[in-house]
């Protein structure tokens, strides 16, 4: 009997056709390949659409006030992905100049960006001032004065947000957690620099100080942190309401819950956690008798990344003292995550089912070093040379931080949606890899 297909991880228009291949978004992956080759990344735009719609009930559900899904584009971003983003009335998190180029240049409304970064060099600053972007988030104390000087020199008043560290960390994968005190990110609320920050805004010249922000990390399925967090925030913004008189308007918790990258792994689904969520800040608000804001919610990998597949060609198999392998033509490159957080990944035959029995492989890419195993084990029928694998929830900071290692051009992006693929990123060219080159005058 051929295994049933893993669906809670795969795009929802995933499917076996009648001859065994896979199919996704009425497309058959085997097709794609042969025209566009692998390593080839695709998107299901119907799981995108999903995505964005569990939030918006959600909210609409458990938040009586006004709520916006603002995406993190360092999940995933392109300008397909922009312009359906702006399509669906999204917001859109950015940490870079580049990150805001890119929207923008996508025709995504400044005016929805909100801009982070612990450390924003001039140039992305000034570019928000004079872009006119959404919200400003400040990090840190020096970057409050930054701003409020180029604003001045434009006359120009942003609005502004206050990054704050709530000393309270998620549990997850110790370089994706960003709450605990010696985080890097955030305004400590412990060591009087919040206050002071918080001081110098009140009724500000040039920053329009609206709202506040945490993110304790990401990939993060236990809510206890997350709701430490939120008491928190509240009872610092209780005492600014009661000594400075100023109450946030906006209140951003950030993103990061976690997504299942193979069947059974814990998952903090939207509903569950705005759920949570709201029942949390409600309390809290109540507590220190605090008006209710808007909610800005911030999710990347739940937005993008069952919504995208991996697909590898097989182009070796090799046993090695007692290890099964089968070779993929991409890994470390176009994957880095399981050599960056040890994460775990699942693996589905693409081009044909079997009814054989599973055998245990390690999937390895031809990258130079050995730590490039995508998949330490994992079941798969028998492999032969030149079979397809698909790798599901490959949406997310995947291809945001590919590399182009050993010389691999950055892999064909299509987009899938009702039997049809869009081609919204092409293979990387070889000749982008040494266009920036340039020839020593002598030697
Ligand atoms: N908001 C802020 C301020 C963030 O720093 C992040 C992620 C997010 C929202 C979105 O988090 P998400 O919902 O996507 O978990 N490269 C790592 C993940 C780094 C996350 C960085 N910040 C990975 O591959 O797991």
């Amino acid at each position: 009997m051929p295994p049933t297909l893993p669906t809670e991880i795969l795009p929802l228009t995933a499917q076996r056709a009648p001859d065994g291949r896979l199919l996704i978004g009425g497309c058959a992956l085997e097709v794609l390949a042969a025209e566009y080759g692998t390593p080839l990344y695709l998107y299901d735009q119907a799981t995108l659409d999903e995505a964005v719609t569990t939030y918006q009930v959600a909210l609409a559900a458990h938040w009586p006030g006004v709520a916006e899904v603002a995406y993190a584009a360092k999940a995933w971003l392109s300008t397909a992905l922009a312009q359906w983003a702006t399509a669906r009335g999204l917001g859109m998190d950015v940490v870079s100049e580049g990150e805001l180029r890119h929207a923008l240049h996508a025709g995504f409304p400044a005016a929805r960006i909100h801009a982070h970064g612990n450390n924003k060099p001039d140039t992305f600053l000034r570019a928000c001032v004079t872009e006119g972007v959404g919200r400003v988030v400040i990090d840190h104390p020096r970057e409050a004065e930054r701003l409020a000087d180029m604003a001045a020199e434009q006359g120009t008043r942003p609005a502004v947000w206050l990054r704050l560290n709530p000393a309270t960390a998620a549990q997850t994968h110790a370089s994706i957690e960003t709450g605990s005190a010696t985080s890097k990110f955030g305004l400590s609320l412990q060591d009087g620099s919040a206050w002071q920050v918080a001081q110098r805004l009140i009724g500000h010249e040039w920053l329009d100080w609206r709202g506040v922000h945490f993110h304790i990390g990401s990939q993060f399925s236990d809510t206890r942190a997350l709701r430490e967090a939120i008491h928190r925030l509240c009872h610092w913004l209780g005492e600014v309401r009661a000594t400075l008189g100023w109450a946030a308007a906006e209140f951003s918790p950030g993103g990061g819950w976690a997504v299942p990258y193979r069947p059974g792994d814990p998952h903090l689904p939207p509903a569950v956690a705005i759920l949570e969520l709201a029942a949390t800040l409600q309390a809290a608000l109540e507590r220190h008798t605090l008006p209710w804001p808007a909610l800005i919610l911030e999710p990347g990998r739940e937005v993008v990344a069952r919504a995208g597949v991996a697909l590898y060609s097989v182009g070796a198999l090799k046993e090695a003292g007692g290890l099964r392998y089968a070779f993929l033509d991409g890994g470390l490159a176009d994957n880095p995550r399981p050599a960056l957080y040890d994460a775990r990944y699942h693996a589905l035959l693409a081009n044909r089912e079997s009814g054989e029995l599973p055998i245990a492989y390690a999937l390895a890419g031809p990258f130079c070093e050995s730590g490039d195993v995508l998949i330490r084990e994992v079941a798969l029928p028998p492999l032969r040379e030149g079979d397809l694998i698909a790798i599901p929830v490959s949406g997310a900071y995947q291809l945001s931080m590919a590399s182009t290692y050993n010389g691999t051009p950055r892999p064909a992006v299509l987009w899938l949606h009702q039997g049809r693929a869009h081609l919204v990123q092409h293979r990387e060219s070889l000749a982008a890899l040494w266009e920036r080159d340039e020839l020593l005058p002598s030697l």
